[in-house]
């Protein structure tokens, strides 16, 4: 018998980092080669840490083409490569999302320059963490020469013919830049121009067009772009860049630049026309690293891109050269991650959701997973195509996305991990809250109930609309009390609203007296409206608050449009024919002239007006394009009000643009604008136009 040998490796361990390795490297290729990950980050660096730790018990396990040994991706053979004249470094990552990772930096920095806690605060550099792929830029005597990717971090891939296709990277710098200058950044797509490329994709599919797929997210569709063969196609995947940082420059004392500090270099590449972003900040201590943390972390779904986290760097770049380097990353910086945006969770079940206007939407039901900050159960599958073409079952593994203000989603499925018996998914052809026949009609995506309001779920969503703060507003009214109200029969249309007693509401399951009177007094409080108010309350198809507001202002009184030809109706600013014909046609139904005679007599009412005179509105003719974050309207404001003064708001620039709207960290529609020399106006000059000025 021998006696067992304590020291080494289980077996189990052994076996699992092989098996690691294995996994890790599949989903390297796919991340770095293919730009097509089948996995979240959050989880290939749950993988990588497993591996990680599993090394660190067993070093002698170790073998040298471990991903743990490497920095970076494969160099693409496709490319030519080219090897950094200054290697492109990683940076430590803090994934402590609490505030500690900030102090953690800080403290780790004062404790390598030996400060005491009486020394004053250190001054730091806080960035946004840009989430795209890193970029060296190199110029010789004012021209770009060579742009490059990381790659290994010492061998990158030539990608200069795609890179100069980016506008917002300059080809040729001022004068006064050295012979040698190398400015590294980030390569980036914009959320909105990522939903647009991926819109694209998929009419290219529907079209039948083959090899067309549509992007996980803004990050690969960058990188994808970025190592695409054809330059052509490279043109048409709107990039963008933000300066962050240098590679090789001329040393001061062949004539090169002199800076103190890291902020002064950034003011510099920015005079030379690299995008810097307005986000950069300087920090003195860790308290106010933390500040930053906390303030970029509430900004980072509204911003135009996505990014993962913030970057910390000590600010002198005196200090940056005596604190020097660990291995393969800088002790000066680090950055501080955010929640991921991605993870992976199961699908539950697959439920069929029914809108206001009767839209069967399939929802995905997942195991509760925290993603973007928030913990999420829902996520939308879109419509029956979408569903079909990311072949999502009940049982799935799949990746959810929630960034920015977009819906969670379901973006793709992990084939490996699917268990057995799963069934494709179908739509139903029937409503499943009320059973009326669901149709798709020809040409839609979206199947509908043809219900109406016979359907529970729309007469729900319909009282919800009108109820919501934007319409009448009936502070309190939600969809729990919504649902008791009408599932019990006691609502079945809007002016029932008006028509609910004391009794009938203290009566209901949970409810206090208390609240049964305070909703009493926000249903009379809510009968006090306003024209555009209550048309928007309606919900009839197609009419919108801006509609609304149009309508109101041009006919003055309920009964005017009420009675408006299609004709009558076109001729107001914000009404084309498809807009017109769905007014017309929603009261043209006696049950919905009904309903509004019911409403009034139940003592909703508002100021009536006189028909606007016909004068010709501020932005009449006028095709607006957003862009960019502007200093005080949100985008759905500013397109409100532009809509509201005539004017018309598109999706992208084209030669029949009027004026582009540009905020900062305005995109490649800010230069596509230039390109084709299109006005250019910031929020003040809109402003001024809104007010009727020149
Ligand atoms: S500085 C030596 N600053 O994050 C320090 N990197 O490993 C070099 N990144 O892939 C990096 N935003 O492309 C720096 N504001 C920022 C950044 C940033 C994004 C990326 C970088 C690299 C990774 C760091």
């Amino acid at each position: 018998m021998t006696t067992p040998d304590l020291f080494a490796p289980e077996p189990d361990d052994a076996g699992e980092m092989v098996q690691l390795r294995q996994l890790l490297h599949e989903h390297a290729h796919r991340y770095y080669v293919l730009d097509a990950p089948t996995i979240p980050d959050a989880e290939y660096d749950r993988l990588f840490r497993q591996l990680q730790a599993l090394e660190a018990r067993h070093p002698e396990l170790i073998t040298p083409d471990s991903p743990t040994q490497r920095v970076g991706g494969k160099v693409l053979a496709q490319f030519a490569p080219v090897r950094h004249a200054v290697p492109m470094l990683s940076i430590r990552t803090e994934t402590d999302t609490e505030a500690s990772g900030a102090e953690n930096f800080d403290a780790r920095i004062r404790r390598e320059l030996s400060l005491t806690d009486a020394a004053p605060a250190l001054e730091y550099v806080a960035e946004p963490k840009f989430d795209g792929l890193a970029m060296n830029l190199r110029y010789e005597h004012g021209a770009l020469v060579q742009a490059a990717t990381r790659g290994d971090g010492e061998v990158g891939e030539d990608v200069t013919q795609n890179i100069r296709t980016i506008g917002q990277i300059p080809l040729r710098l001022p004068a006064d830049a050295p012979p040698v200058l190398e400015v590294r950044g980030e390569v980036y797509m914009r959320r909105d121009d990522f939903e647009a490329l991926n819109e694209r994709q998929r009419q290219r599919i529907a079209a039948g067009e083959r090899g067309e797929h549509t992007f996980v997210n803004p990050r690969n569709a960058a990188a994808g772009a970025v190592r695409q063969l054809d330059p052509a196609i490279a043109a048409q995947r709107p990039l963008s860049f933000f300066a962050y940082g240098l590679g090789e420059v001329t040393a001061p004392e062949a004539g090169g630049p002199v800076w103190q500090t890291h902020f002064e270099m950034m003011q510099t590449l920015k005079n030379w026309g690299f995008p810097v972003s307005s986000l950069v900040r300087i920090a003195q201590g860790a308290v106010e690293l933390v500040a930053y943390y906390e303030s970029i972390g509430a900004l980072r779904d509204g911003l135009g891109f996505d990014i993962d986290g913030v970057v910390y760097k000590v600010n002198s770049l005196a200090l940056q050269r005596q604190l020097g380097f660990v291995t393969r990353e800088p002790r000066w910086a680090v950055a501080h991650k955010f929640p991921a945006q991605e993870m992976l969770t199961t699908v539950l079940a697959i439920d069929v959701q029914v809108g206001r206007t009767g839209k069967l939407t399939p929802v995905a039901k997942l195991a509760p997973v925290f993603v973007g900050g928030v913990t999420v159960t829902n996520a939308t599958l879109h419509n029956e195509d979408e569903a079909r073409r990311k072949d999502v079952r009940v049982g799935d593994t799949v990746v959810v996305r929630r960034a920015g203000d977009v819906i969670p989603e379901v973006v793709s499925v992990l084939p490996d991990k699917r268990v057995d018996d799963t069934a494709i998914f179908t739509m139903p052809r029937q409503c499943p809250v009320c059973g009326s026949a669901a149709v798709r009609e020809e040409g839609e995506a979206d199947y509908r109930c043809t219900g109406g309001l016979f359907c529970s779920a729309q007469r729900k969503q319909a009282i919800l609309h009108f109820a919501q703060r934007r319409a009448v507003e009936v502070e309190g009214l939600g969809d729990k009390l919504v649902d008791q109200l009408v599932d019990a029969g006691i609502i079945n249309t809007l002016p029932d609203l008006y028509r609910l007693g004391f009794t009938a509401l203290a009566n209901l399951p949970r409810m206090a007296d208390k609240s049964a009177q305070n909703m009493l007094d926000a249903l009379e409080k809510s009968k006090q409206t306003s024209l555009p108010r209550f048309l928007f309350g309606l919900g009839i198809r197609h009419v919108g608050e801006a509609t609304a507001k149009a309508l109101a202002r041009h006919f003055g009184k309920l009964d005017a449009i009420m009675d408006a030809s299609e004709e009558d109706l076109l001729a107001v600013a914000d009404v084309g024919p498809i807009v017109a014909k769905s007014i017309r046609t929603f009261f043209d139904q006696a049950h919905n002239r009904e309903v509004l005679e019911q409403l009034r007599a139940c003592g909703v009412t508002w100021p009536e007006g006189e028909p606007a005179p016909v004068a010709p509105q501020p932005l009449s003719g006028q095709t607006f394009v957003l862009t960019g974050t502007l200093p005080t309207l949100g985008r759905e404001q500013a397109k409100a009000l532009i809509e509201a003064a005539g004017g018309k708001v598109a999706g992208s620039v084209s030669k029949k643009t009027s004026f582009v709207v540009a905020g900062t960290e305005a995109g490649s529609k800010l230069d596509k604008a230039r390109e084709l020399g299109v006005a250019v106006l910031d929020e003040d000059q809109l402003k001024e136009m809104l007010d009727g000025g020149a």
